[in-house]
Formats: structure tokens, sequence, C-alpha cells
């Protein structure tokens, strides 16, 4: 199996390495990016000039889970909400951890992007003054990678189903350097077998690299370390308030289950349970299921190679026609009067544009775990908000066409609130024993041994916990790698 440990190919290390020292480029380590108070002084005032939304290398330094309200400096604790029991109907508090502070993209997949590239970068995988960097996705992580491959000066291509928002295509057209860098492939959401052939087709030309997010460990990891370390803060912060408070869960929807990396963190630290969340139109973990959904950013019909399946406790699968009906309520005024005649308070009301589709998905997959667990205010759970609501504008008019007939008032408010919040009920919800975790494991077989033409014993060994905890081994050997790599650039 290749771990991206050894240096692969020397003349390759040595381009990179004057690529970045000619643009003079510091690249930072997943310790600083866990820990922002570790970033040096030199790339701290780097930071001061830089726009949080522009192609600036300097915004490297940003791909962490700590920019404050201005995405411009460093803030004590991630933002987050706690959602409470009047707006989610259960005891147990969500909370829910915001990505959209993250530079360039305003959500958290530059994390796994800049990962991914680094981790080829320092041992000789990529070579930014000849190759192009491919960025396959349903839409936030072909963004976040043409993003980083701007700030650091090479070439990005973003693959993904021409479906998706149009607010994905329309920042992708703005960020890449050639319209022909946009690869539009057949489908929605969940049409990720189309985004691999075309990958595949593409990497035929030595020129070009995909830095798949659904097979790169670096994703994983980045969501590990990184992920894994800001939302314990963030739960410690909460627990130094309250003494009693357990962390019952970490809920996360699964796109390439990077997120769900940040679970191993909380499991292994905490307790946490890990539960991978779904759209019930494509049940791949439930039913082995298939279909077309809108929870955009979860796609589905395969289990990716970085899903540590094993850890995991349970899978819930939540419905599109819930996301879109509850991204209304959440974004019309009359949504809005109507929770705070609820009782709803004014940090969760404000939080309510930073939810995107899946965000909401996450949230009543948080609210019918803590009801299948009957979990209570001691237990939270922790779930994240990967982008919000300013993705999908042209999806909220087309929401409210679909389901409300074009027009949202306070009967449609309460009916939306009282189906999909307060009565999340625990149908669709797996909790995961030995023969479930094996069953959605093997699943995984046919994409990545039949199709992929991944090793048997490479994919088995996936099964061992024992491998994921020496895949961790990997981080400070990756951060020495950075290290030095910006010695030899000049730019540390
Ligand atoms: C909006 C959105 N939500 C959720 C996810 C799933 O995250 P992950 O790929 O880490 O599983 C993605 C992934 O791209 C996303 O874009």
């Amino acid at each position: 199996m290749n771990l991206l440990n050894t240096l692969a190919d020397r003349d390759a290390y040595d381009r990179a390495v004057e690529h970045f020292g000619r643009r003079r480029i510091a690249l930072p380590t997943f310790a600083e990016l866990a820990e922002p108070a570790r970033i040096g002084p030199a790339a701290r005032s780097a930071l001061a000039a830089a726009d949080p939304d522009a192609a600036a290398p300097a915004n490297l330094f940003r791909v962490h889970w700590y920019n404050d309200a201005a995405r411009s400096g460093v803030a004590a604790l991630p933002a987050h909400v706690v959602l409470t029991e009047a707006l989610t109907g259960v005891a147990a508090p969500i909370v829910v951890v915001l990505g959209d502070r993250f530079p360039m993209i305003q959500a958290h997949k530059v994390l796994p992007a800049y990962a991914c590239l680094v981790s080829r970068l320092v041992t000789g995988r990529f070579d930014p003054s000849r190759q192009r960097a491919l960025w396959p996705s349903t839409g936030n992580y072909c963004r976040g990678g043409v993003a980083i491959s701007r700030a650091v000066g090479c070439r990005g291509v973003a693959i993904l189903p021409a479906g998706m928002s149009d607010e994905r295509f329309a920042w992708l057209e703005r960020w890449v350097v050639d319209p022909a860098d946009i690869v539009r492939t057949p489908g929605t959401e969940s049409n990720v077998r189309e985004i691999y052939d075309a990958c595949a087709e593409l990497e035929r030309d030595p020129a070009n690299v995909v830095l798949n997010q659904f097979s790169e460990f670096a994703n994983y990891l980045a969501h590990f370390s990184v992920t894994g370390r800001a939302f314990e803060h963030v739960f410690e912060s909460l627990r130094a308030q309250r003494p009693s408070l357990r962390l019952a869960a970490f809920v996360a929807a699964s796109g390439s289950a990077g997120t769900l990396g940040a679970g191993d963190w909380l499991k292994a630290r905490q307790g946490a349970r890990i539960v991978a969340v779904e759209a019930l139109e494509c049940p791949t973990m439930l039913y082995n299921g298939y279909g077309e959904h809108n929870i955009q950013g979860i796609g589905d019909k395969h289990i990716p190679y970085i899903h540590n399946v094993v850890n995991g406790d349970v899978a819930v699968a939540v419905s599109d026609r819930a996301t879109d009906q509850l991204f209304v309520l959440f974004n019309d005024p009359a949504g809005h009067a109507l929770l705070r005649a609820q009782g709803v308070g004014d940090d969760a009301i404000a939080a309510l544009p930073h939810f995107g589709l899946s965000s909401i998905c996450n949230i009543v997959a948080a609210i019918k775990t803590a009801k299948t667990l009957g979990l209570g205010a001691d237990d939270a759970l922790l779930t994240v908000a990967t982008d919000g609501a300013a993705m999908y504008r042209s999806e909220f008019a087309k929401a409210l066409d679909r389901h409300f007939g074009g027009a949202f008032d306070e009967g449609a408010a309460r009916r939306t609130q009282n189906t999909h919040l307060a009565q999340a009920g625990t149908e669709h919800v797996l909790v995961l024993g030995e023969v479930e975790r094996r069953r959605i494991f093997n699943l995984g077989y046919y994409t990545w041994v039949e199709q992929r033409g991944v090793a048997l014993a490479d994919f088995e060994a996936r099964r061992d916990p024992a491998f994921w905890q020496g895949l961790h081994a990997l981080l400070p050997q990756w951060d020495a790698m950075i290290g030095e790599f910006n010695r030899a650039s000049g730019a540390a």
C-alpha cells in the first residue's frame, strides 16, 4: 500500500522546492493547523495583509477551524453553536462547529485539499511546475483544490457532476485559470463512479495527477488530527462550564468519509460514538441502496477507501425532503418568526445562515441519534456545518417551488418544524454490531478491488484497527518533511 512516507522522485521534489522557493511560499504543518497558536510570527504577519477570499499563499495558514468572525484573525475557539431542546426537541445538546470560516471557499474542504497536496509535494509525488492537480469531487473539495492550486501557483482541474448547484459552478468559473479546467461528469450528487471514470481517463496523461479525496489517507489524517483536536477543544470548553457533560457522539455525513476521521480522534480521547450519515434516497450503508438525492456534498453508492468502517457505531439516513424543507424554514422570515416564538435563542437563529444542506442533514441525524440512544441533557453530540447557506441560494427558490408551491407562511413553517424536527424519529437508524460493520466494509470491495484494481491484501488490511492506528504515525513524519521542505525552499 502506498502510504506516501518515502521520497518517490527526487527531481520532482527538487523542482517543487524550487517552485516554492521562487514564490517564497511556506507550507504549514498539520500541527500548526491543528493548533494555530503554534504558527510562527513570520506567517502570522504575512496574514495581516491577506484577503481571506483571495488566492493568496498566506491563506494556507488559515486552513484551520480557528478563524475569527472576520475570517482574518485567530479566535480562541472554533466557531460553534449549541442547539438546545427549543430547536431540536431533544434534551441532549447538539453542538455544531461552523465550517464557513475557512478561507477562499467558505467550507472546510480546503483542509483535505491542502492535506492531499502537501503530502505529495513533500514526498516528490507532485511537480507543481509541470503537472496539473486533478480534484475529483461533488463540489466543495474541487473548489478547495482549485483554491489551493491557485494559492501555490500550480494548475488545478475540478471534476464534478454537471448537476451540482449553480453557486459551485459560478465560483469555479471565477477561480479556474482556464475554463477547460472544469470537467463536468454525468449526473448529480451520487454519481461518484462517473467522476472516477473521468479521472482514470485523464490520468493516462502523466501531466495529470489525481488527488482522490475518497482514497488518499491524507484526507482522513487531516480530519483526524486537525478537526479532531479542534472539535475536542470545543467540547472541553463546554465541559468546563458543565462538568457533568459527556461526549456521547460525533455525527457526520459521509461524502469522502474524511470528516469522519475526526470521529476516530474523538472516540479514542472522549469515548464518543461515531455516527455516519447518508441520504435516505441513496442509502448505501443502511440498505445497499442507490438513487438520486439533493444533499449536496454527500455523494454515495460506494464506501470510500478512507472510511474506517470498523470503528463506526451508528449509521443514519436522512431524507433530502427534510433538508430541502428545513433549508427553507431556516432561511425564511416566517421560519425565523416561528422558531423565535417557540423559544429558540438569538444565537441559534443567527447561526442558521451558516447551515448548508449537509449541515441540516447532520443536525437531523443528531436528533435521530439522540432519540435512538436515549440521550439526555448531559450527553452532548458534536457535529459539523461543512458549508453555509450561501452556497445554495438557488436551491432555496427550487425548494420553495417544489415543496411549498412558491410561498412559505406560518402554517408551512409549523408543519415543517413539526415533521422534520419535533417528530424526527428513530426510523432509518442502524446501531452497528459486528455483522453490520462487516457488511458495510465488504461493500467497499466492489468499488476498490473489482472496479479500481486495488490489491485485495491492501483492501483487507483496513479491516484491522491497528492499520488505522499505524496511519497516525504518518502525521509527525509529514510534519518533519514539511519543515525540511520549507528549509530547503528558503521560505521557512
Ligand atoms: C457540503 C458538504 N457536506 C459534507 C461533505 C462530506 O464531507 P467528507 O467528504 O469529509 O465526508 C462534503 C464533502 O465534500 C461537502 O461538500
